[in-house]
């Protein structure tokens, strides 16, 4: 009935009575409770900003979006978030889940404090993470809660785990002092630290498993009397040894923990993110022939023998099918281009473009809420707006669907296997029928046919030699001022 895969650490598996798997298993299931709470209150005054910093984009989506999206891979039982006072925009990005204002801030375990009535009577494992510190993988966070239950074989696990980290520039990260025996003696703010404690270079990324048993029994005997004046979190560590619990440390890659507080770290992040994408791409089967050029969204869908050239920039939402070409310079968000279609150089597609099978998209063009249907071809300075092209027509040179009035957007239908001559303009609304031609130059503003032929440019003129005698007339004036104003002088 269960894969043995589905033990946890803790399980104790008696092979000899295959039952007590099974039993194993269920208490396994019925106390391996993970509940997880993102501290996201602060108001980030580093990032100078009017928006706050947890919504500030990564991989074009919010900060806290990627912790949430990765704390849903622990597969949690409750999650709360908690906001500071006048966060709504906060609670809206990580809607549906709960969030509590915490009202005044005074400190990251006064923050955890908030959430208590929300998190209510909870004795599983209790994964607190920050909102500005979004690059931890669930794997990691999975053996961090893995790594409390076992607690390096103390009985019950320790109280507390939590997740270390060597920074390049220890600087202002609280660290990590351990005992002689390896486990988590305290964690000691770096404002708070003696000389000997700051020259540690394992520190604290803010990420730690908490037994719920434990945490708010600790956490009511927390008290302020530090540098900041603030009701620390970390003050768990030495109580919770004082109590004679057992803490440990359990150490991750530094790329991994990196907290956002200020505009340069979030380039830092997105340049990590970045990186992890372009390799998923190439991994799987992407082409990028200059990687470090490309830049993806978090939710970029590629599919197979894409190549992508240098300097493309995908926006959110965007889907790319089996051996689509993106050249150079195009910039594309919130559109979908099926398979075989060629984008580029220099094309923009906005919001709402469908490019079908096989069709072409060429330079200084900019598709916006419009299907481009299977092997059609819009191949050099056009708009098209609000339209859709039907499969195979070809789109001439300088076409502009004029579908805004200044009051309204209107729709523009083009049937399949229609010509549109270039520099044309259409009207919309409006309809050109299958297989119609428009010709070049011609303002359309009335519906066209099917298989007809729509011309609005008035008659071409002739005057044989008229630009001789043109040119003869000038000239001889021209002569005739120099002169006059070289006797003068
Ligand atoms: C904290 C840790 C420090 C650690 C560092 C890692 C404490 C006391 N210090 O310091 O050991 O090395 O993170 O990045 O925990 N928050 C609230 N309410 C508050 C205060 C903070 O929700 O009243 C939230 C913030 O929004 C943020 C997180 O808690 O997401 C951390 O707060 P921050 O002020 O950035 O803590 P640090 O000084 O960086
Ligand atoms: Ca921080």
């Amino acid at each position: 009935m269960f894969d043995l895969a589905e033990v946890g650490p803790c399980g104790k598996v008696d092979l000899e009575r295959p039952d007590s798997l099974f039993i194993n298993n269920l208490l396994e299931m019925t106390k391996q409770k993970i509940a997880v709470l993102v501290l996201a209150a602060g108001l980030g005054t580093r990032m100078k900003s009017a928006r706050p910093k947890v919504l500030h984009p990564l991989a074009g989506r919010p900060i806290i979006g990627h912790v949430m999206d990765t704390l849903a891979g622990i597969d949690p039982d409750r999650t709360v978030v908690v906001i500071g006072a006048e966060m709504e925009a906060v609670a809206k990005a990580v809607a549906p889940h709960t969030c509590v204002v915490q009202e005044p801030r005074l400190g990251t375990g006064h923050a955890v404090l908030a959430a208590r009535e929300a998190l209510g009577e909870f004795d599983g494992d209790v994964l607190i993470a920050f909102g500005d510190t979004p690059l931890v993988s669930a794997e990691t966070l999975s053996a961090l809660i893995s790594a409390r239950r076992a607690g390096e074989g103390a009985a019950e696990g320790a109280a507390v785990a939590v997740l270390g980290f060597r920074p390049a520039d220890p600087g202002a990260y609280g660290r990590l002092i351990l005992a002689p025996d390896g486990s988590l003696k305290a964690i000691v703010e770096a404002r708070d630290a003696s000389p000997e404690e700051r020259a540690v270079d394992l520190c604290n990324s803010g990420v730690m498993a908490v037994d719920g048993r434990r945490l708010f029994g600790l956490l009511d005997r927390v008290g302020n009397d530090n540098a900041k004046g603030e009701y620390y979190l970390t003050d768990l560590v030495h109580l919770a040894r004082g109590d004679g619990l057992r803490c440990v440390q359990m150490e991750a890659p530094a790329e991994e923990l990196l907290g956002i507080n200020s505009r340069a770290d979030l380039a830092v992040a997105e340049a990590v993110v970045q990186t992890r994408l372009r390799a998923r791409a190439m991994a799987e089967g992407v082409t990028l022939i200059d990687p470090t050029t490309v830049h993806f969204s978090h939710d970029t869908r590629l599919g197979r023998d894409v190549t992508v050239a240098p300097f493309v920039v995908f926006g959110p939402g965007v889907t790319v099918g089996d051996g689509v070409e993106i050249h150079a310079f195009s910039h594309i968000e919130k559109a979908a281009i099926e398979a075989g279609a060629r984008v580029g150089p220099f094309a923009r597609l906005r919001p709402g473009a469908a490019i079908g099978r096989n069709a072409h998209i060429g330079n200084f063009v900019e598709i916006k809420n419009a299907a481009v249907e299977a092997g059609a071809k819009v191949n050099h300075l056009t708009y098209i707006g609000d339209a859709r092209v039907g499969a195979g027509a070809n789109i001439g040179a300088g076409t502009i669907t004029c579908n805004y009035d200044g009051f309204f957007k209107d729709h523009t239908d083009i049937g399949a296997g229609a010509f549109i001559g270039s520099n044309t303009a259409l009207v919309a609304p409006v309809t050109v029928g299958d297989g119609a031609i428009i010709g070049a130059g011609s303002v359309i503003t009335k519906e066209v046919a099917a298989d007809a032929l729509a011309v609005t440019r008035s008659e071409q003129r002739q005057l044989s030699g008229w630009a001789r005698s043109f040119r003869k007339r000038k000239q001889a004036l021209k002569d005739a001022l120099a002169s006059k104003a070289k006797r003068k002088a």
